[in-house]
């Protein structure tokens, strides 16, 4: 599939997020707005970053498959529970895939909750097993869900949020923490 027809596919999903959970729905745009300025610092042409910001809007589009009782769940999710939110890094696929998908959002939609140090999820991926986009969604994702106000969330500063992901460096790719310090001119040494 083209990324035209994929965006109008993204664009439905987008319309069916923001009337079921708004708030997925505006983590997604901001992990796409992510990706595309990430994209344009370290220099994707065209195509390769319209695919990028593609796979940003798409990352958690699997969430419309998990209950909306899970979703919506206010309290602490039980294992089961957590074990179905996890599922949806692989369920986004029974949709995606038939349409043909490129393999490299397919990867980002997969795989954007595997931490570089083998501890993420679904598949425990470590290191460069885990797709490039995807460790680099892995650190915008966390990034955005940091910074942004929710109902149940006050966000944090982006300084703030960056050092606490430095914090965890062990969860992500060394060279695109270092990168996206480098995007918002944040000095590396200081906390
Ligand atoms: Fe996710």
């Amino acid at each position: 599939m083209k990324n035209g027809e994929l965006s109008r596919v993204a664009e439905a999903l987008q319309l069916l997020t923001e009337g079921m959970y708004p708030d997925i729905s505006d983590h997604q745009k901001d992990v796409a707005d992510l990706c595309e300025e990430y994209g344009r610092y370290v220099g994707m042409d065209g195509i390769e970053r319209e695919t990028f910001v593609l796979a940003g809007h798409l990352h958690d589009a699997g969430k419309l498959l998990v209950p909306a009782y899970i979703i919506h769940k206010p309290a602490r999710l039980t294992n089961v529970e957590m074990a179905a939110m996890h599922g949806h890094c692989d369920l986004a696929m029974y949709f995606l895939a038939p349409l043909g998908v490129d393999p490299r959002i397919a990867d980002v939609i997969r795989q954007h909750h595997e931490d570089y140090d083998g501890g993420g999820y679904p598949s425990g991926l470590r290191g460069e097993e885990i797709s490039p986009w995807a460790r680099i969604v892995r650190a915008l994702d966390s990034l955005a869900a940091l910074i942004a106000d929710r109902p149940y969330h006050q966000g944090i500063s982006q300084r703030s949020a960056l050092h606490l992901m430095r914090s965890q460096s062990e969860r992500y790719d060394p060279e695109v923490l270092r990168t996206v310090f480098a995007m918002f001119n944040e000095p590396w040494g200081m906390s």
